[in-house]
């Protein structure tokens, strides 16, 4: 729309081809603001008079309050947000007053300030939905302490386990998903305003006064690397994806454990899809679009890292492009940090089930090899090779449970293993396995950060603990940009109001 040099107006197809006003109209209210900033400040150096101040920002606030009005001044022949409202406010002020708007700023600082603007209040959002969904996580661990289920690798029987285990290492996968995103904010709150194009003004703006109006903790110092980089941007995508994987992980288990075959657990209907076709149907499609959109959140991130790959310093309008992109990622952990909170809230578990499968497994096998070390005081290769003894057995009996197995069976293991001088008599073994109960294979696992109970009531504690001090500092955060941006409102209409 500003075209001083170039003759006439741009082609129809490049002007929408290039436009990314469409795209901007989240970045609109981040836009108003940052200018009402930029504004107020060229006042108090001097750069606007009292009059052109109070015309500007009467038509902000109009923009503010009735966003609807823009449609008016020409939305489909801007080439961004930016143009849009400054065309606006020169519209309903006049060249002369609205003209100055722009005075010491380029679209190339305005545009990396909004977008900070908008990622900080998502990061602001996805910390909250982080600590509501660990919250509830938390909560149906405590349910679940004494829910006895196996423990899988390669999706084999591995060991016995309890439910709050798995629910509670979701949580601690969770509290690093807020750390990262928690110590990411300070790198995004830094104001590039004043950069200008890439180098700066020769007007004497206040870059501080503004970058402090607008909650910034403080500048982007370096003009080129403000307009230049997009790291920080990157990093909340990169941020983003691993969130994601980790609600995949979670999403694949519940998956699996919602199966006829497992049976662990049942989604409750507000969180399942059904057939058209099928009437017994009862689908977990909420967590297989979880599944699918990180598969997304993966595309999203190698596209934003290949629009950045190869792009010299200085503002090329590649960068552009990124955009649609960070909202789409935001918006898509956003959305599935709430979906998976109503999934974990109200699945009901199987105890039972969890039990029974429990105590028909090989999965004490472990257990039993590391009695019989301290039991019998033999190795743990000549112990792994008795028990598995056993464990082969019982199979070729038609995958009996271990305590099934007879004193003669016991005894053949023990000639077939040639463990006959080991001092091990069968009845050892018998007694020793008839022990192995699923309780008791819990309770004897005494590592830091094993299943039993009272492990699980430390990690327990812990991250109750982390989660009241994220709630704080998440809080505190929250409401002192709130209050910064509140003030600068109560700044625009003083100027307004101001009869002088
Ligand atoms: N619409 C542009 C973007 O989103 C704003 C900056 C345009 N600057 C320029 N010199 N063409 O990145």
């Amino acid at each position: 729309m500003y075209r001083s040099r170039p003759h006439g107006n741009l082609d129809d197809s490049a002007l929408s081809f290039l436009s990314s006003v469409y795209d901007d109209h989240n970045l609109l209210y981040y836009d108003i603001i940052g200018s009402q900033a930029h504004v107020v400040m060229l006042y108090e150096v001097g750069i606007l008079s009292k009059n052109e101040l109070k015309k500007i920002l009467k038509s902000t606030t109009s923009l503010l309050n009735e966003a609807s009005l823009l449609k008016e001044f020409g939305n489909s022949s801007s080439e961004d947000i930016h143009e849009l409202v400054e065309s606006a406010i020169i519209k309903m002020t006049d060249i002369e007053s609205g003209g100055k708007m722009h005075t010491a700023r380029s679209r190339n600082d305005q545009v990396v300030l909004d977008m900070r603007m908008k990622v900080r209040d998502d990061i602001n959002n996805i910390c909250q939905n982080l600590i509501i969904l660990i919250s509830s996580i938390i909560k149906r661990a405590e349910e679940n302490m004494d829910s006895i289920m196996p423990m899988y690798t390669h999706l084999q029987h591995a060991q016995l386990g309890v439910f709050s285990h798995y629910l509670l290492s979701y949580a601690y996968s969770l509290i690093r998903d807020f750390d990262r995103f928690y110590e990411l904010y300070d790198r995004v709150n830094c104001s590039p305003l004043g950069a200008c194009a890439i180098g700066g003004s020769s007007i004497n703006i206040d870059r501080e006064r503004v970058s402090s109006m607008l909650g910034f903790s403080g500048l982007i110092y370096n003009s080129i690397d403000a307009t230049s980089s997009r790291d920080s941007l990157i990093e909340f995508a990169s941020n983003s994806l691993i969130c994601m994987l980790n609600l995949c992980r979670v999403s694949e288990d519940l998956i699996l454990w919602s199966t006829s075959e497992f049976g662990f657990l049942s989604l409750d209907d507000r969180f399942s899809s059904s057939s058209s076709v099928m009437p017994q149907k009862k689908n977990p499609d909420p967590l297989e679009i979880i599944r699918g959109k990180t598969g997304l959140a993966n595309g999203i991130f190698q596209s934003i890292s290949s629009i950045m790959k190869g792009l010299p310093s200085g503002y090329s309008r590649d960068l552009q492009e990124i955009k649609p992109s960070l909202w789409k990622m935001s918006s898509l952990l956003q959305d599935s940090l709430l979906i998976t909170d109503g999934i974990i809230k109200t699945f009901n578990v199987n105890k039972k089930r969890m039990y029974e499968i429990s105590s028909e497994s090989y999965a004490i096998s472990l257990d039993i090899a590391e009695q019989l070390i301290k039991k019998k005081n033999i190795s743990f290769r000549s112990s792994h090779k008795l028990v598995g003894g056993l464990v082969d057995c019982a199979v070729k009996k038609g995958n009996i449970s271990l305590n099934k197995l007879s004193i003669d069976d016991l005894s053949q293991v023990l000639t077939n293993t040639d463990f006959l001088n080991y001092g091990i008599t069968p009845n050892d073994l018998y007694v020793l396995i008839k022990d192995v109960t699923p309780e008791n294979s819990i309770n004897y696992r005494i590592t830091k950060g094993s299943p039993n109970k009272q492990e699980q009531l430390e990690m327990l504690l812990f991250l109750n603990r982390k989660i009241d001090e994220y709630q704080k500092k998440c809080k505190l955060r929250i409401d002192s940009l709130r209050d910064k941006i509140s003030e600068l409102g109560f700044t625009v209409e003083k100027h307004i109001d101001d009869p002088s």
